[in-house]
């Protein structure tokens, strides 16, 4: 049978579009997909020469580029240039809708998505806050249309192994939980106009990083066959401003999962994230760390805990999961859109709706309870 192909539309011609554009035109029996492949219909940006630059950077692929696959398999062809987002909305070929715009443009760029009846990918964080994310489900739950946050790390092949693990019992109850997503990116050394300086676009380390320490918080804990708290609360949190541009150059907050455990959590833009501890889950038997990066982790350990506390983890192990080589890590989300449309659904089990309002709603008690400017601006929900 044909593999199911699925048309793109893509929204901006930042770098994670750039990115995202590439893996789809990836071949995917290099990943060991053979029932879906992709095509790319339409690129819009708010400037046309820029659609249209974007459009040639993917066609100029050389031989040895992962992409150049799709180029010679056609998976171009037609590929129209628009000097609007709403172009790409409204054009006829487009099936579904990626969304890599700076967080403050989000909500709008999705909403106009969901309203002229298109399917939508949005890149992380979903929504600058929890308003604009009730209102964007409320449309695809009106019109059937499906939407989903672009958590790439959710789709790894690491991430499937985890979930086994976790539903094998071996490492028993959680006790104690911790995830960091940090990185010495040198702030000063960028423009004050980067998005991730600039308040005005949802910068700083919480919306741009916070996603990544939670990723692990739901893979971890939340979907943890011992967690029945499906609705776990911030007990504290703190940012520290980054006195240039008033963002938050880090951010911590501790989670409470009733009758389970805690976990803190870490984004820090001004620090190197630990190597091989990324995230840590802490439980009765032994201990599951996952090694840096969080975006994209490929190893994780199980780790015996202390002689004088030991449990029924007795030596440690070093597991390597790696992602297929020749794509950058985005085709496995691409492909678990593809296979949610075919099947008619509106929401993936793998990456749901509520556990993306949980981790929207945490990040409004850390960015509310903070002092940067980012505490008191509105989103745009109901605009
Ligand atoms: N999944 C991941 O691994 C990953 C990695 C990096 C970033 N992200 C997320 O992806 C989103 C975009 O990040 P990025 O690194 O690609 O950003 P970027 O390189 O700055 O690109 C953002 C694009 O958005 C468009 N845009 C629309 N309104 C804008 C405005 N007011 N100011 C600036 N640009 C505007 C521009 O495209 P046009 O000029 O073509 O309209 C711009 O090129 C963010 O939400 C970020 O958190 C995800």
């Amino acid at each position: 049978m044909a593999p199911y192909n699925l048309h793109w539309g893509i929204i901006a011609t930042g770098s994670i579009s750039s990115e995202f554009s590439r893996d789809l035109l990836v071949d995917p029996s290099t990943r060991g997909v053979t029932d879906i492949s992709h095509s790319i219909a339409a690129v819009g940006s708010r400037s046309v020469q820029s659609a249209e630059r974007f459009i040639e950077g993917l066609k100029a692929a050389a031989p040895s580029d992962g992409w150049t696959w799709g180029v010679q398999k056609g998976k171009l062809d037609g590929v129209k240039a628009c000097g609007s987002y709403h172009d790409v909305y409204n054009d006829p070929n487009v099936d579904v809708v990626y969304v890599g715009t700076p967080p403050s443009a989000h909500h709008r760029n999705v909403k106009d998505a969901l309203l002229a009846g298109k399917h939508v990918l949005c890149e992380k964080p979903f929504t600058f806050d929890l308003e604009e994310l009730d209102e964007l489900l409320a449309i695809a739950k009106d019109k059937k249309l499906f939407l989903m946050e672009a958590v790439w790390t959710r789709f790894h092949p690491l991430a499937a192994e985890v979930a086994a693990l976790l539903e094998s019992g071996k490492l028993g109850k959680p006790q104690r939980f911790s995830a960091d997503f940090s990185m010495d990116w040198k702030p000063d050394s960028e423009p004050a106009s980067h998005r991730m300086l600039n308040p005005a676009l949802g910068g700083g380390s919480l919306l741009d990083m916070g996603p990544y320490p939670s990723v692990w918080a739901m893979l971890l804990v939340q979907r943890n066959p011992h967690n029945h708290d499906q609705d776990p609360q911030v007990v504290f949190s703190h940012q520290t401003v980054y006195e240039r541009t008033q963002v938050d150059l880090n951010s911590r907050w501790l989670v409470q999962w009733k009758d389970l455990c805690q976990g803190l959590l870490l984004s820090d833009l001004s620090a190197s994230g630990q190597r091989e501890a990324t995230a840590v889950l802490q439980c009765e038997e032994g201990d599951l760390v996952i090694h840096y990066p969080p975006y994209k982790a490929e190893t994780f350990s199980i780790i015996p805990r202390p002689d004088r506390f030991a449990g029924a983890i007795k030596e440690k192990t070093t597991h390597h999961h790696p992602i297929a080589q020749g794509n950058n890590g985005l085709s496995y989300e691409a492909d678990e859109v593809a296979r949610c449309l075919r099947q008619g659904k509106v929401e993936s089990e793998k990456m749901p709706w509520a556990e993306s309002r949980i981790v929207q709603g945490w990040f409004d008690v850390v960015r509310t309870q903070g002092s940067t400017p980012l505490a008191t601006i509105k989103g745009t929900a109901g605009q």
